[in-house]
């Protein structure tokens, strides 16, 4: 069994029945990287979404007495962390995550993601970078081979700079979706911007052009597109076996928090 590709059986261990099988995988993942990754007392960055959902509530379950220092990467994460008795607060300055866990809408195999399903994408990528290790849960339906494949892009983009956005993606080869609320009205983050959801017009074999193409178009506040980030990527499965998946560091990786 190869280290990077280990797969564990826990539906042993944790016999809870969930209906949905994508989101018993989700839940795999999440007990996984929570039993594995995390020691009492850290602090933890949470990311947003069904999957950072499970995640926070393994954290809560499987250390009812963690004492985790927590920032949240939006509203809703941190009302559910609260709820279970965790610790959330507001970031600060000096703030230096040992972990960060969070979720996916896509996964690369050089483990490049998509995020910002969920809007979160702003908050989720400032602390991403400010985390010494960030780890994506995710089941197999997020594993794509190229990003924007199944999934479109979002950015996250000033109101009044909206218009003059949605048309200057085009010369970087993506077309503009707006993102509303299912009554029709423009989406908001927690950050009071609106997303737009992009769709690649050519193939995105280069994330990291991508991603500098779009943060350079005025009224960009960020892409969903994260490059060189994730230092492991946990892919759950339904009968609660996961797959951990570490990075193999590139040259043109960031460097770390
Ligand atoms: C939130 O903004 C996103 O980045 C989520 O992490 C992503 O959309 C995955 O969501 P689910 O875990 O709900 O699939």
């Amino acid at each position: 069994m190869s280290a990077a590709r280990r797969m564990i059986q826990e539906a042993a261990a944790f016999p809870d029945i969930v209906a949905d099988p994508l989101d018993a995988a989700k839940a795999a993942a999440a007990r996984y990287a929570v039993a594995h990754r995390v020691r009492a007392g850290q602090r933890i960055a949470l990311g947003t979404g069904s999957t950072a959902a499970h995640a926070v509530r393994a954290l809560a379950a499987q250390f009812p007495e963690g004492r985790f220092d927590c920032v949240a990467s939006s509203e809703a994460t941190a009302r559910l962390a609260r709820s279970l008795g965790l610790a959330v607060r507001a970031p600060e300055g000096g703030d230096r995550f040992d972990l960060m866990l969070d979720g996916a809408d896509e996964v690369s195999p050089r483990l490049d993601l998509t995020k910002g399903g969920g809007g979160a994408l702003f908050r989720e990528k400032l602390l991403a970078r400010r985390s010494r290790e960030l780890v994506i849960l995710v089941d197999p339906s997020k594993l794509v081979q190229s990003l924007g494949e199944r999934h479109r892009i979002p950015l996250e983009v000033v109101p009044f700079a909206r218009p003059f956005v949605e048309q200057e993606v085009a010369s970087v080869h993506f077309r503009a979706h707006r993102r509303l609320t299912p009554d029709g009205r423009a989406y908001l983050t927690d950050n009071g911007n609106e997303i737009l959801d992009l769709a690649p017009t050519v193939p995105l074999t280069e994330p990291a052009v991508a991603e500098q193409a779009l943060r350079a178009i005025p009224g960009v506040v960020e892409s969903g597109l994260f490059v060189g980030l994730a230092h492991l990527v946990v892919v759950g499965r339904p009968d609660g076996s996961v797959e951990a998946r570490p990075r193999r560091p590139g040259p043109t990786d960031p460097s770390p928090a």
